[in-house]
């Protein structure tokens, strides 16, 4: 029998996510960190470090690149450059993959490698193989769920210890679950990305980013955790995505949810994704969010699946589709300082901190936030589930 040869991978960047891929590859005899590219390189990293990205992408000995160094740029230059000299890519670049979606997803189907992103979203969940599973067999209507780490860490220490919002980011970037830039944990953006990559492999389509309405929980008080003590209720960053008979409805808004929600019992930096199958109903995917171990934990996993065969990207359906948030009703938690016409007239009760208004629709109350932050800059919003 011949020996099957490892993978051999020229590993693009060792931070807190590229070193742990880097020891979880080096105790493995099926793969081969080849040469890496970093900035910054621990003194026990004992592979060729490369200076010019040129180098791997004529290196023919090199069959799959990782990327891990985040960010745009040299990010997608890098990328789309290894799938042009025909290399696998593995990459846990969120930002990457949901604004470079078709062109990227079109690349990879053109060479015939593969593409893959699972540790973008859900971190060591294997929430996109799993979706990508369901829908080869059952058609996903909706997506919800908690996908930061971070600012779960954040909203789950602010609920039990009581801890201030500084203190408790703080100690997400220490524990390295926070962005390079924590504004995108903060204000959505990180969310928002995952919840376009997602709900483009659910439904076979490719969403703007722009527009995908976002409310994040930078502007959430002390105050404000006590009003949601005071309704029963936690406060969680929540996604949702639902395929609507012509395009879908896509946003993400901090939460009051009940107890009796699986959402309010998500720890730490656990993220909870669910599915929701035309015949099979609701799957839930439960795992650590952020973290060194857990996302390199993904990588490896999409690493594996290429040794065994993969060679695509989790769907190569394109369909280009528009986000309507219209139609999606609740009732908000609103804090803001003085009131205007509309505030007054959707207002339901009021509360010693904030209000409850009557039923809005996604779209409206969303578009109304932006405008007051005008008068307000620090408004908040969240939705009662
Ligand atoms: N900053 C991200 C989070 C990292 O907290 O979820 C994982 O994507």
């Amino acid at each position: 029998m011949t020996e099957k040869k490892p993978m051999r991978i020229a590993l693009l960047g060792l931070g807190t996510v590229g070193y742990g891929v880097y020891e979880y590859i080096r105790d493995r005899e099926d793969m081969v960190v080849a040469c890496a590219m970093s900035l910054v390189v621990p003194d026990d990293v004992t592979c060729p470090i490369v200076k010019n990205i040129e180098e791997i992408f004529a290196d023919s000995s090199i069959d799959t690149v990782v990327e891990v160094i985040g960010g745009l740029h040299p990010a997608y230059e890098w990328v789309s450059g290894a799938l042009k000299a025909g290399k696998n890519v593995v990459t846990a670049n969120k930002l990457l993959i949901a604004r470079h979606y078709r062109e990227l997803v079109s690349l990879a189907k053109e060479k015939g490698v593969a593409l893959r992103c699972t540790a973008a979203a859900g971190g060591g969940i294997p929430w996109l193989t799993s979706l990508s599973h369901c829908v080869q067999q059952e058609p996903v209507v909706e997506i919800s769920g908690i996908m930061n780490g971070t600012t779960n860490f954040m909203l789950d220490t602010m609920h039990t210890t009581g801890g201030s919002f500084d203190a408790a980011l703080k100690q997400a970037q220490r524990l390295g679950y926070a962005e390079a830039n924590p504004a995108d944990d903060l204000n959505g953006a990180d969310v928002r990305r995952k919840l376009v990559i997602s709900s483009n492999i659910a439904y076979g389509c490719v969403i703007d980013e722009a527009d995908v309405s976002t409310e994040g929980i930078e502007h959430v008080t002390d105050a404000d955790i006590v009003s949601f003590r005071s309704l029963g209720r936690i406060c969680k960053l929540i996604a949702e995505s639902r395929k609507l008979e012509n395009g879908v409805a896509a946003f993400i808004e901090p939460s009051l949810v009940p107890p009796s929600m699986p959402e309010s019992a998500i720890p730490e930096n656990y993220n909870l994704i669910s599915l929701v199958g035309e015949h099979i109903g609701k799957q839930s995917f439960y795992g650590q969010g952020a973290g060194r171990y857990p996302t390199a934990y993904n990588v490896l996993q999409d690493c594996v699946d290429i040794l065994g065969g993969v060679r695509c990207f989790y769907t190569d359906r394109l369909d280009a589709v528009s986000v309507d948030n219209s139609a999606v009703l609740r009732t908000y938690y609103v804090r803001t300082n003085g009131s205007d016409r509309w505030l007054q007239d959707k207002t339901d009760r009021v509360l010693d901190c904030g209000l409850i208004t009557k039923p809005v629709s996604v779209a409206e109350i969303h578009a109304w936030a932006k405008q007051r932050r005008a008068a307000d800059p620090d408004c908040f919003i969240a939705s009662l589930r």
